[in-house]
């Protein structure tokens, strides 16, 4: 990430001021998909790519606000009628109204932010984007009182509010809470979560970006959670404890497989399987089983691809090949509809993995795809 770029354009836009530096990152998640909003396990890491904003308060009740990568500017005020037409700005704006409804007295301020996580690739630009802002917003105008996790929901409730995504906390959490060389299992339901150290002996981890947007998918991925809530609605009427389809097992899926629609039958089989396959992948990590992570994540592509159907035909010609060249574990991540494949890759096939799939991807889709190694980094802070 690039703070020197960011300084020297925050100067030029704002008359030779300096203000503070703030940074997220984006995030990769090993496994666990979708399992967010069902109150299940997922398991990310923060990565060396994110956003870097300066910020300087202007004495005045309007937000100033340069992106950098777009060159693009934005003005706009405090209050909820001020949302301003950019959607790039309105992540700004919904954090910033997001701390307010949590007490924070936001002033205006002039900003200038950039990153070096790809858009739409899911790496989760836009929630280190969102908690670059509440990070900074709450060291600025919030005396830093404002948890983390306080911080991570600013981040969803502004994609939920603002951005017409009803997104898990996974991104936000990741985003914030990430460190260095760790990658962090949290409980979706109860917010527990366990730090684990990353560092698998003999092999890599590596994006494939099949350079497929997914900025259009929020419907698409509001509708997957329709399909889980109506799934969890159906169950509840003979099991009224259940809150979640994390609180479901197949047998009670079954019961009511004659009642919900057979789409959101595959759905929630997709959900409640991954949610055990995050556990399975811890308990291999703990004792080095690499074969075994490496397998669920296959599964994993498996059901996001032929249950959950949030692969596209790109994504699942990456992972055939990952297959065909002997990748330990390779599977779509992230929301999906397009983006990257995340691969566990031995250190010898390394080579011939990447030669290969960037040969066989461009034969097919005349493009190369993006290549990007995993550098597990830390979450939210202040540079300086
Ligand atoms: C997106 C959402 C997350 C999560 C993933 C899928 O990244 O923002 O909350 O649901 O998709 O695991």
């Amino acid at each position: 990430m690039n703070s020197e770029l960011v300084r020297s354009c925050f100067a030029k836009q704002f008359d030779g001021a300096t203000g503070k530096l703030f940074a997220s990152p984006g995030r990769i998640n090993l496994i666990g998909e979708h399992t967010d909003y069902n109150g299940g396990f997922v398991f990310p890491g923060a990565i060396d790519k994110g956003m870097i904003a300066e910020i300087q308060p202007n004495g005045t009740d309007k937000v100033r606000a340069f992106s950098i990568d777009l060159n693009d500017f934005a003005e706009f005020g405090l209050n909820e009628e001020d949302a301003p037409k950019a959607s790039w700005a309105r992540y700004i704006f919904g954090v910033c109204r997001e701390m307010i409804k949590r007490g924070v007295d936001v002033k205006g301020f002039n900003t200038a932010f950039a990153g070096d996580v790809p858009l739409g690739a899911g790496m989760s630009s836009s929630a280190a984007l969102e908690s670059t802002y509440a990070f900074a917003l709450n060291k600025l105008f919030g005396e830093d009182k404002i948890d983390k996790f306080e911080l991570a929901k600013v981040g969803q409730s502004t994609e939920h509010n603002y951005c017409g995504v009803n997104c898990g906390i996974m991104d936000q959490f990741a985003s914030v809470f990430g460190k260095k060389d760790q990658l962090i299992r949290l409980d979706c339901r109860s917010l527990e979560y366990q730090y684990f150290p990353f560092h698998p002996q003999g092999y890599r981890l590596v994006l494939v970006d099949s350079v497929v947007k997914h900025e259009l998918a929020s419907s698409a991925y509001n509708k997957r959670r329709q399909s889980c809530e109506t799934t969890v609605a159906a169950i509840q009427k003979k099991h009224p404890h259940v809150e979640f389809l994390r609180d479901c097992n197949m047998q009670m899926l079954e019961e009511v497989k004659d009642i919900v629609s057979a789409e959101d039958y595959m759905r929630s089989e997709y959900v409640i399987e991954e949610i055990q396959r995050v556990l399975d992948v811890c308990d291999a990590l703990e004792i080095d089983d690499y074969e075994t992570v490496g397998q669920k994540m296959y599964e994993t592509h498996h059901g996001m691809s032929k249950l959950y159907e949030v692969s596209c035909e790109e994504l699942d010609f990456l992972n055939d090949i990952a297959k065909e060249c002997g990748v330990t574990g390779s599977r779509v991540m992230g929301g999906g509809f397009g983006g990257c494949t995340i691969n566990l890759v031995k250190n010898e096939l390394y080579d011939s993995f990447i030669a290969k799939a960037k040969e066989a991807f461009t034969t097919k889709f005349g493009r190369e795809p993006k290549v990007y190694d995993v550098v597990i980094s830390d979450g939210s802070r202040e540079l300086v």
